[in-house]
């Protein structure tokens, strides 16, 4: 399980240029599993909304774009210099008066029992130390009937297997160190995503969690896929 004061500095490195590595990364396309998370986010029609390990906001920007109606936005994060970046986009975009980006722990929630109707999550659970704990915590924090949805790397499909582990292996650390400087960051994430578990492990997790049905969504050869389920 990763450590997390070496997580909460690990991105407080790359902080700066995590948006533009992400999108030369993905080819762009983490902007469509974004899209994705909140269309399925929209389906719900929630009031308030956690966006836990929010990074530099962007499920938040797109959730307070995509929904309708008023709704409240919180975007949490452990790491104060991700946050930053959130803010100053939200400064210099003008608008999304109703996210409030707010430092706060994964695994220790500094929030009431059922006061969210849903909990996004992306790319955020992997790097929870104990995933167990932060999914019990979403589960505290949730109203009954309230929804999580977990975007995240999953196990792809065998016979993508190996050009896609070639490519996180070897030319992702390679490109990332250009970007951002720290290839050291980008190795973390290979092997992070190499021992994260598929979907269907995930789903018992959320399960064990104390969460009912859990719908799948596999995305992109099964590299990404988002889990929905309900208290
Ligand atoms: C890969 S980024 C994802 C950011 C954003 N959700 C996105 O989709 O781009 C992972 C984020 O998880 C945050 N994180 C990791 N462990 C955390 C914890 N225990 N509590 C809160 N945030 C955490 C990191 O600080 C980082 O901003």
């Amino acid at each position: 399980m990763p450590d997390p004061v070496a997580v909460n500095s690990m991105f407080a490195r790359i902080a700066r240029r995590y948006d533009v590595a992400n999108r030369l990364l993905s080819g762009g396309v983490d902007v469509w599993w974004r899209r994705r998370l909140v269309s399925a986010v929209r389906g719900q029609g929630p009031a308030t909304v956690l966006d836990l390990a929010t990074g530099s906001g962007d499920v938040a920007f797109a959730l307070s774009r995509g929904l309708p109606g008023p709704v409240l936005i919180t975007g949490m994060d452990f790491c104060q210099p991700m946050l930053d970046e959130a803010v100053i986009k939200q400064q210099s975009r003008g608008g999304f008066s109703n996210i409030a980006f707010v430092q706060g722990d994964g695994m220790a929630l500094p929030l009431a029992d059922a006061s969210f109707d849903a909990v996004t999550i992306s790319f955020g659970l992997r790097n929870m130390a104990d995933r167990h704990r932060a999914l019990s915590e979403i589960h505290r924090v949730l109203r009954p009937g309230g929804r999580l949805y977990v975007l995240e790397f999953s196990q792809p499909y065998n016979w993508f297997r190996p050009v896609y582990y070639f490519y996180l292996k070897h030319l992702l650390p390679s490109i990332a160190s250009l970007v951002t400087g720290d290839r050291r960051a980008y190795e973390y994430l290979c092997g992070s995503i190499e021992q994260y578990p598929g979907h269907e492990v995930m789903t018992e997790e959320i399960q064990r969690a104390g969460f009912g049905r859990v719908n799948v969504f596999r995305l992109t050869f099964g590299t990404v896929a988002l889990h929905i389920a309900q208290k």
